[in-house]
């Protein structure tokens, strides 16, 4: 090896031993410089080489442009690393590990739905099948079979929603008790929840609400079987020392009807906004099966009797957690979802 040979072999190991100690990419930079820049020390060697004898001059050019090539692909990956540890150190700061864990939003039951259930355990638990039907009906079973024809004033009693002459978005649940008989003998023992709609629209009205029908049939049913499970289902839901009583009332499809009172459960029956001052509250309309409604569904009214009942979801939903606006159950406002 001849002397200038060693020089760039020297020249050559100094500078990748500098290139490892390089601890920032401004000081690759300057190493850049120092070695390869225009004055740099192995530039200028190269510049030297047309200085020597010829056969120097190759045995030195070879030497140095392997020195280069060597020490630009080291400044390239001392630059690359510099660059990756240095953003692993970002990262890291950027994790405080004292940070609480972030939580999972747990979804909740809807009010509503959860009064419903509520409802529905109660009467399964007293032997009650649930059972769903359509909210698109027919004038039939909304209001024919249930012994409402066609010019009865019964029928300005709900605004409804019509499609056309016989269809329409059912007005209550009860068509479910004409779809339930035509289809069973007694005994039958249903309930029927479900979405019912109103042209109608206020603080305690909404356009959309939900009931829960109640049909028993049987052989030798009752107006005193007809209390006993009303009163059993308020007792189970709002407490056994709520009172109770059973209004004279109008319904076509039973005779006799009944509207159902509780004792105000916001002033336990002292007056307040809520009861309009008289201490009661309409929770339920009621009665025992028409035989014109047996009739349209096929059943003997000599032989059968039953009673029916229907309850508005919503209404009992306010009571139970002391709700005063319909419309709150249907915004889906977190802060009051929340709540449930
Ligand atoms: N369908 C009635 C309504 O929506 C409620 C009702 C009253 C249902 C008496 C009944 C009943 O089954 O017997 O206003």
């Amino acid at each position: 090896m001849t002397l200038q040979e060693q020089q760039v072999a020297e020249l050559e190991e100094q500078a990748l031993g500098e290139i490892g100690q390089a601890a920032t990419p401004e000081e690759v930079e300057q190493l850049r410089v120092k070695y390869l820049g225009r004055k740099g020390r192995l530039t200028l060697i190269l510049r030297g080489l047309k200085d020597l004898p010829p056969e120097e001059r190759k045995l030195v050019g070879r030497k140095a442009n392997q020195a280069k090539e060597a020490l630009e692909a080291a400044l390239t990956q001392a630059l690359r690393t510099l660059k990756e540890e240095a953003l692993r150190a970002a990262a890291v700061r950027e994790i405080d590990v004292t940070l609480p864990g972030r939580r999972h939003p747990l979804g909740r039951i809807h009010p509503l739905t959860r009064i419903m259930e509520e409802i529905c355990d109660i009467f399964q638990r007293l032997g009650f099948e649930a059972v769903e039907g359509p909210e698109v009906e027919l004038d039939w079973y909304n209001f024919e079979a249930l012994n409402i024809p066609p010019d009865h004033p019964a029928r300005d009693m709900q605004d409804t929603f019509y499609f056309n002459d016989r269809v329409l978005l059912r007005t209550h649940t009860s068509p479910m008790q004409i779809r339930v008989m035509e289809q069973r003998r007694p005994p039958v023992r249903i309930i029927a929840p479900g979405k019912v709609y109103r042209r109608d629209l206020d603080m305690t009205h909404s356009p959309m609400f939900h009931q829960v029908e109640g049909l028993l049939v049987d052989r030798d049913v009752t107006f005193a079987d007809l209390k006993g499970v009303l009163t059993e289902f308020v007792h189970q839901l709002f407490g056994p020392e709520v009172g109770l009583r059973f209004r004279p009332s109008y319904f076509p499809f039973t005779e006799p009807s009944a509207e159902v009172d509780i004792a105000c459960v916001i002033c336990r029956g002292e007056g307040c906004r809520v009861c309009k001052a008289t201490g009661w509250l309409e929770v339920l309309g009621a009665g025992m099966v028409h035989p014109a409604v047996f009739e349209a569904v096929g059943y003997d009214p000599e032989e059968f009797t039953g009673f029916a009942f229907g309850l508005g979801v919503e209404r009992f939903a306010m009571l139970k957690y002391g709700i005063d606006d319909i419309r709150l159950f249907f915004e889906n406002d977190l802060r009051f979802l929340k709540q449930f």
